[in-house]
């Protein structure tokens, strides 16, 4: 007797959707799974007969094959555990054929016969409730992410195996989660620029960045407060809209990192340690992961100690810079993983850290100060917009009772200066820091005074070209924020402020 049973599975944040066809012979007693399992599906062998037998369920004594297909996709993790097993019972004759119609099975079992959860129930909702079926049967954890998208496809939360054929066989019934229970959640904390003192030049450096979507690199000794400003970029951004939010919680899912959640409502900000792999930075490894910038998709990814970072993993973030996204090639196949996100980073400004410092004496050489810098990716400074000094605040700043301006103020003007730049540009999502060659002269014209000031720093700190464009585009977003059309010298001479590293050390 041969089942059918409708599964799926995830490449990258899209579901692909797998067959599982289940086959009694007479033979040896034994099970064989083919169609590319890895070593967790193959396990999944010894985690259903334990969750059947313990669920008071008798299989015929034949040797079973079970085949995923398509072949050549390969299948991974547990999630195969519910569909397999509820193939063998549909072969076994304890489940009619026809009650599978229309129905999508993911989950793993525990030897007791209850389901656990799975990683990438979100993409399969979604793709499910296109059209696919009409249920989805799935852990009891999954189920607010699954509900989130999934109407018109009935969401069926199932804690165990008894439980999933009774209600198969309509002996006893399950309700169907309906109104996505609004479990959202917020990687990134909330923290308010208000707890900042002082740092001026920092904090307007950091509604710049928000406001034009700038890369900014922060130069400071330890301490300084590098690290409770950038924490706090996510909360001065624009407010994720539902979209966003779902593609960031797809990331989520996909990776595993819900927990029992359905919706990432702020935009995530995360900070890898400097001994990061390549793998947990940009995503891939032996069970394929979305990395780092992808959980930061729609938000903030702070490297911290940016000369800590191996070089190579620093290199690998050069393409999904440009490209918002990040594609790995496994098992003969391209999995892409969105990434679009906001780079903050910090750096000590020397060796030993107090270059500069009113208090403390650097006991750096020039020369060594010149190697530390030198080690700086010349690719990935290339994609950083502002450097921004940080310097260590004095004891009387530190004290200081003066609350800053909260994060919701800033935020408001940051909006108002995006809305001046998606209604240049004609798109909600357009940006000044992604401003292409051409839209570049039509849209950052200098007045007379703003070329002679730009002249003047050009020939003063030998900028590159590179640097006179990062110069315009962020002199474009002060302009922006001031509510001014045309860019004046004003705006030329801040913009250049925060190019500390164009400057030679002194
Ligand atoms: N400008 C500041 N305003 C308020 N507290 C600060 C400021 N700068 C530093 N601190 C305090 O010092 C701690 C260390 O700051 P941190 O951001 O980790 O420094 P850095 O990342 O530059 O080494 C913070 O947790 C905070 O308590
Ligand atoms: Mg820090
Ligand atoms: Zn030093």
């Amino acid at each position: 007797m041969l089942a059918r049973v409708l599964s799926a599975t995830v490449v990258g944040i899209q579901a692909a959707p797998i067959d599982v066809e289940v086959d009694f012979a007479v033979g040896l007693p034994g099970c064989h799974i083919v169609g590319l399992p890895d070593a967790g599906v193959k396990e999944g062998r010894v985690r259903i007969r334990g969750a059947l037998e313990n669920s008071g369920f008798k299989l015929p004594s034949r040797r079973i094959t079970v085949n995923l297909a398509p072949a050549d996709l390969r299948k991974d993790g547990a999630a195969f555990d519910v569909p397999i097993a509820v193939g063998m019972l549909c072969a076994a004759g304890l489940i009619a054929p026809d009650r599978l119609a229309d129905s999508v099975f993911v989950g793993e079992l525990a030897l007791d016969g209850s389901l656990r959860p799975v990683r990438g129930v979100l993409p399969i909702a979604a793709w499910a409730r296109n059209g696919q079926a009409r249920r989805l049967f799935i852990p009891p954890e999954n189920a607010a992410e699954a509900a989130l998208v999934a109407d018109g496809c009935a969401v069926i939360p199932v804690a165990r195996v008894a439980d999933l054929v009774s209600t198969l066989n309509g002996t006893g019934a399950i309700t169907a989660v309906s109104a996505p229970p609004l479990a959202t959640f917020s990687p990134a904390g909330n923290a308010d620029l208000a707890d900042v003192r002082g740092q001026a030049v920092a904090r307007r450096a950091l509604e710049i960045a928000a406001a034009g979507g700038h890369n900014l690199l922060f130069v400071g000794p330890p301490g300084s407060g590098k690290t409770m400003l950038a924490r706090r970029l996510p909360g001065i951004m624009p407010p994720l809209a539902f979209e966003e939010g779902l593609e960031t919680t797809m990331v989520y899912s996909v990776a595993g990192l819900l927990g029992g959640r359905a919706l990432v409502r702020d935009r995530p900000f995360r900070a890898p340690h400097h001994t990061v792999s390549v793998a947990g930075l940009v995503g891939g490894g032996p069970a394929c992961r979305p990395g780092e910038i992808s959980l930061a998709h729609n938000g903030v990814l702070f490297l911290d100690e940016l000369l800590e970072f191996q070089r190579p993993v620093l290199e690998a973030l050069r393409q999904p810079l440009e490209e918002r996204t990040v594609n790995i090639v496994r098992a003969r196949r391209n999995v892409e993983y969105p990434a679009d996100f906001m780079l903050v980073t910090a750096l000590n400004p020397c060796p030993c850290g107090h270059l500069g410092s009113p208090v403390r004496t650097c006991t750096c050489s020039l020369a060594g100060i010149a190697a530390y810098r030198a080690r700086l990716s010349g690719p990935l400074l290339d994609r950083i917009d502002m450097h921004v000094d940080v310097p260590a605040l004095s004891y009387r700043e530190l004290t200081d009772q003066a609350t800053g301006e909260s994060s919701a103020t800033v935020r408001a003007r940051v909006m108002e200066a995006r809305d001046r730049q998606a209604s240049r540009a004609g798109s909600a999502t357009a940006t000044n820091a992604r401003l292409g060659t051409r839209d570049m002269n039509r849209h950052t014209a200098l007045d007379d005074d703003g070329h002679d000031l730009l002249e003047r720093a050009v020939d003063r700190f030998a900028l590159s070209a590179r640097a006179i464009m990062r110069v315009r585009r962020v002199a474009r977003t002060i302009a922006d924020l001031a509510g001014c059309d045309r860019i004046a010298a004003p705006h030329i001479a801040e913009a250049l402020q925060y190019r500390v590293l164009d400057r030679p050390v002194e």
